[in-house]
C-alpha cells in the first residue's frame, strides 16, 4: 500500500481505533494454550480493545491464526489486519543451540542458518515477527539471560546481530518464509546490578556507547523492523520512558524509523519503578518517550484518550506511533495478504523436516567448546564407554527460550549414542535438579521428589556401571530452567547431587570426560580437578544427542571458542577479557607486592578466557606481519599470520585479531576483538589469514565524547584466544 493511503487510513480512524491499534494482547485472549512469557497482570482489557487491537503475541498455528485474523478483519472498523508476533529465539520446532552457544561457533553463518530455518517454520505457522535477535552484551554469569545473547564482546555480538536479522528478514521480510526481526532489549539490559534480572543498570555514557550499543545499532543497520524496550532502568530511568534513549539515541543518532514495542507490561512497570503515581502517568511517559506498542497492559487503551482530550498529550504523538504500526504491517505486506505464509500443509512438511534437523545438528557441532583434553578424546568405537549423569537421557536440552519447541523432539545423548551403535553402558546417576528442589520453566515448574534412599541407590548403580567401563562420559550441568529470564543465580556451580555423583564415579574410574550442559559460564573448578576432558555443549537443541556423539567419536572436531569468559569463581563476576590496566596492574611474577589490583584469595584471571577452545589437533602461528607500520587517515593496513595444522587430524582454528590503543585521552581496554576467521585445515596444511585495519575500527568515545580515532601507537594481537601475546605495533598518524 502506498504511503499516502496509509496516511489517509490514519486520518480516517477514530481516536479509539488509533489508541487500540497500539495494544498487543495474546496469552489467552485469542487462543487457548497461547504461552504467557511474562507475569499475569490484571486483565482489565475491554471487548473493544481486543476487537480493535493492532497485534497479538505468542499465538501460533496456521489454522488458529487464520481464524483469528479473518474474524478480526471482519470486525475491525477499517478491517486492519493484526500482526502476529512471538519469541522465536533459537528455532520454532527445529531447535538450534541457544544463542550463547551459537556465539561460541565464532561463525555467523551458524546464526544466519538458524534464523533462516526458524523463519521458514514459524512463518508457515502464521507468525509475522519474531522477538529476536536479543543482542544484549553480557558479562555477568549470574544473570540467567546470558544464554540468549552471543556473549561479552561488542564486535562478536554486532557480527551476529547482523547475521540474525538477515537470516530472519532476507532481503525483504514481505517475502514468503521470512519474518520481521525485533532487536532487543534496548538498552543495556544485560548489565543488571548484582546480576539480578530486571535490576537497575548503571553505565557511564561512554561504556554504554562503546560497549553496549554497537550490537543494537548493527541490527538496526541490517534493517530490523522493530526495537523492544528493556525492563531495566538505565541510570535510574526506565528505558520504556527514556526520551533520551528512545528519541535522541535510537531515532536521531541511529536513524531507526521502525516500530518500538515495550517489553511485557513494561509500560505499566514505569509506575513500579516509581516514576509516576498511576498507569495514566505511565502511559504519558511512555508515549512521550516514543514507545509505540503497549505489550500486554491497558495503559494506552485505558488512558491515552483522556490524556489527549485533556491536552496533556498531543494527538500527534499518538498519530506517529499508529503510523509506525501501520507501516510495519505494510512492510510485511499484510494489507495485501493478511495471512502471509500461514499454511497447514506447509506446517506438516516444513516443521522438523530432515533438512532442518541436519542443519541444526551441523550447527550444534560448531558450538561445542573443548576446554580440556589430555588425549582421552576422541573416543574409539571399540572402547567400552559408560555414559553417566542426568543429561544422558535428558531431552530438555533445547534451552529456556524454546517455548514452541518440544523436548520430545530432541535427541538425547543416550539416543544419539545408541543410534551410533557403539559399545556403551548407561546410568542416570541422579536427576538434573537436586532432591527436594523446584525450578520454574516458562510455564511450568520442574521439581525433584527423589527420596534419599532412591538418590543413593542411583549413585550406587552409576558407580557399578563406571567400574565396568574403560572410560566414563559424565553428562552433567545446570537444568534448562536454571537459566533464562528471571533465573539469576548466586551460586554458579552444578547442582550438589551431580557433584556427589561425579566424585563417587571418579573414585572408581579416573578416565572421566565431562560433557557440560549449561546456559551460562559456570564455576567448574571441581570438574576440572576430576576430568581429563571437558566439552561444553551448552543447550544444544533438537539434534544435541547426535551432534555430541559425532564430536565425542571424532567424526567432527570440536571448533567452538568461549564467547563469554568462564570465571574462576562467582566472586570475580563480572569478569571479561576487555578490562582495564588500572594504575596498579597485577604482576603475577611479583605476588608479594601487596599494593596491586587483585583479590587476596582468588586469581584475577578467569578459569578460561574469552576466545579459548581446543581442537583434536594442534596449530602454530607465524609472527604477525603488517603491510605497513604507519596508518594514515583514510588509509588501510593489512595484518596477517600463517596458521599451520601441525597435528594428525583435520581441525578448525578461530584466528582472532585484537587491537590495543596503547594510549588514549581516556583509559582504553587492554585489548578489543576487531576480527576473527574460522578456518579448517587438514594435517600439515597451512593458510594465510589476513585482517584489514582502518581508522574506522579504532574509533571510540574520547574525553569529549567525540567518536574518533586518536593518533598514536597501537598493538595488534593475532592468535587463538584473548590471551595471545603474538603481537606487533603500528602507528596511526
Ligand atoms: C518477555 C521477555 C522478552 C519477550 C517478551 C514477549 O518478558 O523479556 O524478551 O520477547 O516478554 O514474550
Amino acid at each position: 500500500m502506498e504511503q499516502q493511503k496509509l496516511l489517509d487510513l490514519l486520518k480516517d480512524m477514530s481516536l479509539d481505533e488509533k489508541i487500540n491499534q497500539l495494544f498487543q494482547g495474546g496469552a489467552g485472549f485469542y487462543a487457548e494454550g497461547s504461552i504467557a512469557t511474562g507475569p499475569a497482570s490484571e486483565q482489565g482489557f475491554s471487548e473493544k480493545t481486543i476487537r480493535e487491537a493492532g497485534s497479538v503475541l505468542s499465538v501460533v498455528g496456521a489454522k488458529t491464526i487464520k481464524e483469528i485474523q479473518k474474524n478480526h478483519i471482519e470486525n475491525h472498523p477499517h478491517h486492519i489486519p493484526l500482526v502476529f508476533m512471538a519469541d522465536i529465539i533459537n528455532g520454532y520446532k527445529t531447535i538450534f543451540p541457544i544463542p550463547l552457544a551459537q556465539g561460541a561457533a565464532f561463525n555467523p553463518k551458524v546464526a544466519y542458518t538458524g534464523a533462516e530455518v526458524a523463519a521458514k517454520e514459524s512463518s508457515a505457522a502464521g507468525i509475522h515477527v519474531t522477538f529476536s535477535p536479543m543482542v544484549d552484551l553480557v558479562r555477568d554469569a549470574r544473570w540467567g539471560r546470558v544464554m540468549e545473547s552471543t556473549g561479552e564482546d561488542p564486535y562478536l555480538n554486532s557480527v551476529y546481530a547482523k547475521a540474525l536479522v538477515e537470516g530472519y528478514q532476507g532481503d525483504d521480510p514481505k517475502k514468503s518464509g521470512k519474518l520481521g526481526a525485533c532487536v532487543k532489549h534496548f538498552a543495556g539490559y544485560g548489565a543488571p546490578t548484582g546480576g539480578r534480572d530486571y535490576n537497575n543498570v548503571e553505565l557511564s555514557e561512554r561504556t554504554l556507547r562503546d560497549d553496549y550499543l554497537p550490537a543494537y545499532e548493527a541490527a538496526i543497520k541490517a534493517g530490523a523492523l522493530l526495537v523492544m524496550t528493556s525492563f531495566n532502568t538505565l541510570n535510574r530511568i526506565p528505558s520504556t520512558a527514556n526520551k533520551w534513549l528512545m528519541r535522541q539515541v535510537l531515532r536521531e543518532e541511529m536513524g531507526f524509523e521502525g516500530t518500538v514495542i515495550s517489553d511485557w507490561a513494561a509500560i505499566e512497570e514505569i509506575k513500579y519503578h516509581g516514576l509516576c503515581e498511576d498507569r495514566k502517568g505511565a502511559a504519558k511517559l511512555a508515549i512521550e518517550a516514543g514507545t509505540d506498542i503497549d505489550m500486554m497492559t491497558t495503559c494506552y487503551s485505558n488512558y491515552l484518550k483522556e490524556l489527549i482530550e485533556s491536552g496533556e498529550v498531543s494527538e500527534e504523538l499518538l498519530d506517529e506511533a499508529v503510523l509506525r504500526v501501520l507501516e510495519l504491517k505494510n512492510k510485511l505486506g499484510l494489507f495485501e495478504n493478511p495471512y502471509k505464509d500461514a499454511d497447514e500443509d506447509a506446517e506438516k512438511t516444513v516443521l522438523l523436516c530432515e533438512e532442518h534437523r541436519k542443519k541444526a545438528k551441523e550447527a550444534a557441532k560448531e558450538t561445542f567448546v573443548l576446554l580440556e583434553n589430555n588425549g582421552i578424546l576422541p573416543l574409539k568405537k571399540e572402547e567400552k564407554v559408560a555414559f553417566i549423569g542426568p543429561f544422558t537421557e535428558e531431552k530438555n536440552i533445547i534451552g529456556a527460550w524454546s517455548i514452541f519447541g518440544e523436548a520430545k523432539d530432541a535427541v538425547s545423548v543416550k539416543e544419539g549414542v545408541e543410534a551410533y551403535k557403539v559399545n556403551a553402558l548407561f546410568a542416570k546417576g541422579c536427576d538434573s535438579i537436586d532432591p527436594g528442589k523446584k525450578v520454574y520453566g516458562m510455564n511450568l515448574p520442574y521439581d525433584c521428589k527423589r527420596t534419599k534412599e532412591e538418590a543413593d541407590a542411583m549413585i550406587e548403580e552409576a558407580v557399578e556401571t563406571a567400574l565396568k567401563a574403560d572410560k566414563v562420559v559424565m553428562c552433567i550441568g545446570e537444568h534448562m530452567a536454571q537459566t533464562g529470564e528471571a533465573a539469576s543465580r548466586g551460586d554458579i556451580t552444578i547442582p550438589k547431587q551431580q557433584k556427589k555423583l561425579l566424585k563417587a564415579v571418579a573414585r572408581v574410574n579416573k578416565n572421566i570426560i565431562v560433557v557440560l550442559f549449561n546456559g551460562r559460564p559456570l564455576d567448574i573448578r571441581k570438574i576440572k580437578e576430576l576430568a581429563k576432558a571437558i566439552l561444553v555443549v551448552w543447550m544444544p537443541g533438537s539434534e544435541g544427542g547426535n551432534a555430541i556423539t559425532e564430536v565425542l567419536y571424532g567424526e567432527t572436531a570440536p571448533s567452538g571458542r568461549l564467547p563469554m569468559s568462564f570465571p574462576y569463581s562467582v566472586g570475580q563476576v563480572p569478569v571479561f577479557y576487555g578490562e582495564f590496566n588500572t594504575g596498579r596492574k597485577m604482576d603475577d611474577s611479583n605476588p608479594d607486592n601487596k599494593f596491586q589490583s587483585r583479590y587476596i584469595d582468588i586469581p584475577n584471571k578467569p578459569l578460561y578466557t574469552f576466545g579459548y577452545g581446543l581442537s583434536y589437533t594442534k596449530f602454530t602461528y607465524s609472527e604477525v606481519n603488517l603491510s605497513r607500520g604507519l596508518l594514515e587517515e583514510g588509509g588501510e593496513l593489512i595484518a596477517s599470520v600463517i596458521v599451520r595444522n601441525t597435528g594428525k587430524r583435520r581441525g578448525a582454528e578461530v584466528v582472532q585479531m585484537y587491537i590495543r590503543d596503547d594510549c588514549g585521552s581516556v583509559a582504553r581496554p587492554v585489548r578489543e576483538l576487531k576480527g576473527f576467521e574460522k578456518i579448517w585445515l587438514e594435517p600439515g596444511e597451512e593458510k594465510e589469514v589476513s585482517f584489514s585495519i582502518t581508522e574506522e575500527i579504532l574509533k571510540f568515545h574520547d574525553i569529549n565524547m567525540n567518536y574518533t580515532a586518536e593518533k598514536g601507537s597501537f598493538t595488534v594481537f593475532i592468535g587463538s584466544d584473548s590471551d595471545t601475546n603474538n603481537q606487533k605495533k603500528f602507528e596511526l598518524i
